[in-house]
This record gives C-alpha cells, sequence and structure tokens, in this order.
C-alpha cells in the first residue's frame, strides 16, 4: 500500500460525509468553481478523476456528459464511491490503485485528467505526474487543484491579523518554502477528536519541473477566489480574497517529439 494510504482509509467514512454529493463549503464555493472553469466543456471527453475521494467531482463529470474513470489507493473510499454509483448509476468505472503505477490504464487512452486536491496526499507526486503523462493523448490536459505552495503550508504558514487603531491588516507569514518536505496534516473529525494524514510540500518550481519531465507544458495557473457563498459562510473568505491559499494548474501533454 503506498506511504499515507493507511491514514486515508482510517478517515474514507468521515470523508464521504464530509464532501457527500456536492463537495464541502471550501471545495463547493471556492476550489471547484476555477477547476469546472480550466476543464470547459468535457461531455464526451474521457475523463480520469486521480485520487478521486468519494467520486462527487467524477459524478459531476458525468452528469456532464464525460466518460469517466476514477482511481483512489483507499479501497474503503472507492467501496463509498462504488455505493453512490449504485444508488445512481452514471457509468463511472472505479478502481483501487496506487496513481504512481497505473498499468490498468492503456498509454494515451484519457482527453483529460484532473487530480483534485491530490498531489499533496501521494508521496510520490512525480511518480504520479509520470503516469499521467502517460496515459494522456496528445494533446491531452491535466488539471491539478493544490494548497497554494507559496502561502498555504500546514505548519510552515499562517495568517497574521495586525490592529492598529481602527484599521486592521491581515498578512500571511510563510517559512520553509524552498524546501521538499513531510508534514501532519490535521483533520477534525468529530467533537474533540482529530485525525492526521501526512502532506507533502514542494515549492511551485518542483511541479512546473515535475510536469516538464512527464511530457507536459504548464499553460495555465488560477488562484481561485472565494464566492459570494464562501464569503456569506466563511469570515477567512474576506482574507483569501487577499492571499490565495489554492491554485488550479492546467498542463497540456506534449506531441511525442517535444516531450
Ligand atoms: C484530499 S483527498 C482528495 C479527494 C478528492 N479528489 C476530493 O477532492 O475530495 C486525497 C485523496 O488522495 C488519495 N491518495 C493518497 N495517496 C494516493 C496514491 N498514492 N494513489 C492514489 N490515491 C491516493 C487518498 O486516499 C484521498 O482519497
Amino acid at each position: 500500500m503506498p506511504v499515507n494510504v493507511e491514514d486515508w482509509e482510517q478517515i474514507a467514512e468521515w470523508y464521504d460525509h464530509k464532501q457527500g454529493d456536492g463537495g464541502d463549503l471550501w471545495h463547493r464555493a471556492l476550489i471547484d468553481p476555477a477547476v469546472f472553469r480550466a476543464l470547459g466543456a468535457v461531455s464526451g471527453q474521457r475523463v480520469l478523476d486521480l485520487a478521486c475521494g468519494n467520486g462527487y467531482l467524477a459524478r459531476r463529470l458525468a452528469r456532464q456528459g464525460a466518460q469517466v474513470t476514477a482511481v483512489d489507493a483507499s479501497a474503503p473510499i472507492i467501496a463509498r464511491a462504488r455505493a453512490r454509483e449504485q444508488q445512481e448509476p452514471l457509468g463511472i468505472t472505479y478502481h483501487v490503485a496506487d496513481a504512481v503505477h497505473l498499468g490498468i490504464l492503456a498509454d494515451g487512452s484519457f482527453d483529460a485528467v484532473l487530480c483534485n486536491m491530490g498531489l499533496m496526499d501521494i508521496a510520490d507526486a512525480e511518480g504520479a505526474i509520470r503516469e499521467v503523462g502517460r496515459v494522456l493523448r496528445p494533446q491531452g490536459r491535466f488539471i491539478a487543484s493544490l494548497c497554494h505552495p507559496c502561502f498555504d503550508l500546514e505548519t510552515a504558514s499562517a495568517w497574521v491579523v495586525e490592529k492598529a487603531g481602527p484599521t486592521t491588516t491581515v498578512w500571511r507569514k510563510v517559512s520553509r518554502y524552498r524546501e521538499v518536505f513531510e508534514e501532519q496534516c490535521t483533520w477534525n473529525v468529530g467533537p474533540g477528536a482529530v485525525w492526521r494524514t501526512r502532506i507533502y510540500h514542494r515549492p511551485l518550481s518542483w511541479y512546473v519541473r515535475a510536469l516538464r519531465a512527464a511530457g507536459l507544458l504548464l499553460a495555465a495557473l488560477e488562484e481561485p477566489e472565494p464566492t459570494e457563498e464562501l464569503l456569506a459562510q466563511d469570515d477567512e473568505g474576506q482574507w483569501i480574497a487577499q492571499v490565495p491559499l489554492h491554485c488550479v494548474i492546467e498542463a497540456w501533454k506534449l506531441a511525442e517529439t517535444h516531450a
């Protein structure tokens, strides 16, 4: 089993409940709108949802007419995704597989690969990106949302709120940006209960190099802005309006001769 997946398996039930069928607040009202803008029209396209969790985005893509395959290394979360598929069949094929070893999927068999908030959780993200490059057809697209490598490091970044008279200034402080390192990500899984998974920080340039090594060329980078829904429901939305905590990258698979 890949590093970190055992920890994810322990919280599969909680994570399935958290994401439900439409994604939690931050996914639904902050990250997903930018992801769907980057994906564009998917009807008729072969789309892979990598590190799919409970498959809420896979279902959304299938409802838009995509032919969806979805993969996660956690067997219990895939069991939950399959149960949702059984309740509302959308023709999604689910696999339990390590993103780094996708031998079940043929070379060049996808028009688009989505990895939503997954690369930071994958210990060998370079290996996973290499597999994305293999399974995409030439000119296929890779869309990945991430914790923003510059501003959202689990313990090496924080908000600083400075009050001076009537003025409040919110700063984002960051340390250890240039290093590649592992941290613990803390999830509040119930009243007074926390669970920890591993999360891997890599600087932005690391991702661009890993993409390029896999024959993928960075085409766009978005920094999702809070929607009205987020601003209305979470005070942190105002701060995110100033400093983004996520980014969405879009990369294109080069023709073989340029890889
Ligand atoms: C933060 S969740 C994101 C899930 C989903 N994409 C979403 O947006 O709700 C990260 C997922 O990565 C999966 N994961 C971690 N390492 C993996 C690996 N090596 N291969 C495939 N999936 C992996 C975990 O099981 C977990 O479901």
